[in-house]
């Protein structure tokens, strides 16, 4: 095909074909859910995983069998958003248990390569599909009380380059999105302390509503998406610098 993308080496981004399936995980509650009723109403046929109850199937992100259980049964899956996460405990590092580290990494970044990992061979085998993996502000900036978690999500970021780039010529697009607090269940039991700071941090002085993450991540799994992958796509309301 001529035109400036194959100018570039790279080749035009084909259309999706047929119905297009999604898998949401963590899509019982928060951000996940929200992007299910999003996606739903773009037309996708949604499945929504999660180790809580309301979701279509129960999952551990971080069981392999049990992954590869639901890629073969529902899938396989044109769009993916990893929503599945856990922020783990509030500590300084240095009163941080080795275990509590090692579950708030086990989930968030282990997680994330299991599910990438069974999906990916049918998206590329269709030719099309759409990654989104959920980082985090703490990500970027490195939230005090939050080591566990914010080098989890600093590490979801390096993977998502990591696999944008390994398939940047197969019609699969993956990238990040980094909010900061959305008032979802996972920020229930904040301290209002951290919450209060997190609001004085963000020039839009509130926190983000789930919807507004949902509306991002709809667009990054959309055909409307072509020239952008292993990309990280802030939700801040102002915060992020870079
Ligand atoms: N809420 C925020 O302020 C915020 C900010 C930045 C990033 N994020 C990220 O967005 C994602 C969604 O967060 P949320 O606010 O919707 O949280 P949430 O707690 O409302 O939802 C997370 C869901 O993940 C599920 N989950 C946890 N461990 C799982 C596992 N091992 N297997 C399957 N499901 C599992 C939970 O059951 C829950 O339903 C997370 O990755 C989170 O780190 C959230």
């Amino acid at each position: 095909m001529s035109g400036p993308g194959s100018d570039s080496g790279t080749r035009d981004v084909p259309a999706a074909t047929g119905p297009r399936v999604a898998l949401v995980t963590g899509g019982a509650s928060g951000i996940g859910a929200a992007t299910a009723a999003r996606l739903r109403t773009d037309g996708l046929d949604v499945v929504t995983a999660d180790l809580g109850p309301g979701a279509d199937a129960t999952l551990d992100v971080t069981d392999h069998d049990a992954v590869a259980g639901l890629v073969a049964d529902r899938g396989p899956f044109a769009v993916l958003v990893h929503s599945a996460g856990v922020v783990g405990p509030a500590a300084p590092l240095t009163e941080l248990d080795l275990e509590d580290w090692r579950e708030v990494h086990r989930i968030n970044v282990d997680g994330t390569f299991v599910v990438c990992r069974a999906v990916v061979p049918g998206m590329v085998a269709a030719g099309w599909g759409r990654i989104v993996t959920l980082a985090s502000i703490a990500a970027k900036e490195g939230n005090p009380g939050q080591s566990a978690y914010s080098s989890s999500k600093a590490a979801v970021i390096g993977l998502t380059k990591s696999l944008g780039k390994e398939l940047a010529t197969t019609g699969v697009l993956v990238n990040a999105v980094a909010p900061a607090a959305v008032a979802t269940p996972m920020n229930a039991a904040t301290d209002p302390a951290v919450l209060a700071r997190s609001r004085a941090l963000t020039p839009m002085g509130r926190m983000g509503r789930p919807e507004e993450i949902a509306e991002l991540i709809a667009w990054l799994c959309s055909e409307r998406l072509g020239f952008s992958t292993g990309a990280v796509y802030d939700a801040s309301g102002g915060r992020a610098s870079y």
